[in-house]
C-alpha cells in the first residue's frame, strides 16, 4: 500500500535483517525499525511493535532464518521460543513450519538461504491471497450496493485486518481497498477496538492514507447503528479460525456478530487458508491470549502540545484478555482467496 507516497510492504528485507515499520508508535510517527537476529524479532512480536496474524507469521518467518545464519543447528529451540511470542494467531505457527520444513533435511550450510527464500515467498504469497481476497470481497461488496445504489455502502469493521496486520492489502480491508479504487461508494465503521486501539489509530490512519470515507466510533456504538439501519454489513479478519468454522479475532468480535445477527446484518470473516486450524475441533479450544492488564489501564497519545504522554485511565485491578470466539452460527460467509463461502 501507499504510505506517505511509497508503495511499501509492512516488512521488507535488508542486507542485515527486516525493516519492520514500529506500530506502537503510529500514528503519531512513522517509524521502521530494523530486527537483526531471532530474539529482536520475539521481542517485536510479543511486545507488538509488529502485530497482526499474518505479519507476525513473516516476521517470525524471517526471524527463525536469522537464527540458522548465526547457527544452523538453532532450528528447533528458535522455533519453539518464536512459536511463544503470541499464542493466539494460528498464522505464526503456520509460518514457523513452513520454514522448518524447507530446512529440516538440508545440509547445515544451506539451511539459512533455504530459510530466507522460504520467508520471502511466504510473504509473496500473502500478498496474492489478499489480493484475491480483495476481489472475491470486491464482488460482494457490489452486490450489496446494488441493492441500494443510491447511497453508499455503510460497512463495519473491528480492530485492524488491514496491509498493517497482513504484508500487504489486509484481509478485511482488501475488498474495501479494491471497491473504493473502482469507485464504488463506501464509508466505513471503524471500531475503536479498546484497549490498543487497533481500529482508531491503524485502521484509520489506513484508510486515511487511502482516501476511504470513515467515521471511528467507540466500541459500543456497532448495536445502535446496526438498529437503525446504518450498516449494510460487517467484515472482520481473524487470529484462527478451527474445523468447525468458530472465529477467533479481537476482543468485542462476537459481541458486534452478536448484534448483527438480532438485526439481520450480514457478518462476513475475511480470511487466508493460513489462517485455518483444522487441528482443533471448535473455537473453544483456542488459547486465549491475556495481556498485560496496563494496556487496559493506561492510554498513550499526544498531548494538545503535540508532546506525547501517557495517562492513567483506571487505578483499579484490570483485566485484558485480546481475544474471543464468534460461533460459526454467527458468521454469515467467510470471504477467501477461493471465494466467498458459507462454511470453512
Ligand atoms: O492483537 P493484534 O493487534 O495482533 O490482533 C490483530 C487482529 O485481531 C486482527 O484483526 C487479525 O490479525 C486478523 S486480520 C489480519
Amino acid at each position: 500500500m501507499k504510505l506517505e507516497g511509497e508503495w511499501v510492504r509492512s516488512v521488507a528485507r535488508t542486507e542485515s535483517g527486516i525493516l519492520i515499520l514500529d506500530q506502537r508508535k503510529l500514528p503519531w510517527s512513522v517509524d521502521w525499525v530494523e530486527l537483526r537476529s531471532a530474539e529482536e524479532a520475539h521481542r517485536a512480536i510479543r511486545e507488538m511493535w509488529t502485530r497482526g496474524a499474518p505479519l507476525i507469521g513473516a516476521v517470525a518467518a524471517y526471524g527463525l532464518a536469522m537464527a540458522l545464519q548465526d547457527d544452523p543447528l538453532q532450528l528447533d529451540a528458535t522455533y519453539a521460543r518464536l512459536a511463544e511470542a503470541r499464542p493466539t494467531a494460528i498464522n505464526l505457527r503456520w509460518a514457523l513450519d513452513q520454514v522448518r520444513d524447507a530446512v529440516r533435511n538440508l545440509p547445515l550450510t544451506e539451511r539459512a538461504e533455504a530459510a530466507l527464500r522460504r520467508a520471502d515467498a511466504l510473504c509473496d504469497e500473502n500478498v496474492a491471497l489478499n489480493r484475491a481476497i480483495g476481489e472475491h470481497g470486491l464482488a460482494l461488496l457490489e452486490e450489496l450496493h446494488a441493492r441500494h445504489p443510491n447511497r453508499p455502502l455503510n460497512i463495519l469493521t473491528h480492530c485492524n485486518p488491514g496491509w498493517l496486520a497482513t504484508v500487504d492489502y489486509g484481509t478485511a480491508t482488501a475488498p474495501i481497498y479494491l471497491a473504493h479504487d473502482k469507485g464504488l461508494p463506501l464509508h466505513v465503521w471503524v471500531d475503536e477496538t479498546r484497549p490498543r486501539n487497533q481500529g482508531a489509530l491503524l485502521t484509520a490512519f489506513e484508510l486515511s492514507g487511502h482516501g476511504v470515507p470513515h467515521s471511528v466510533i467507540a466500541d459500543n456504538v456497532g448495536g445502535l447503528l446496526m438498529q437503525r439501519g446504518q450498516v449494510d454489513l460487517v467484515i472482520v479478519g481473524t487470529d484462527r479460525v478451527t474445523a468447525n468454522g468458530d472465529v477467533c479475532n479481537k476482543i468485542g468480535t462476537y459481541l458486534k456478530a452478536l448484534a448483527a445477527h438480532d438485526n439481520g446484518v450480514p457478518f462476513y470473516v475475511a480470511l487466508p487458508y493460513t489462517t485455518i486450524d483444522r487441528s482443533l475441533a471448535s473455537g473453544d479450544l483456542v488459547r486465549i491470549e491475556e495481556r498485560d492488564a496496563e494496556e487496559l489501564s493506561w492510554l498513550t497519545g499526544p498531548t494538545q502540545a503535540g508532546e506525547l504522554a501517557t495517562v492513567m485511565v483506571t487505578s483499579s485491578p484490570a483485566y485484558n484478555p485480546a481475544f474471543d470466539v464468534t460461533p460459526a452460527r454467527l458468521v454469515t460467509g467467510y470471504i477467501t482467496e477461493q471465494g466467498v463461502t458459507a462454511r470453512i
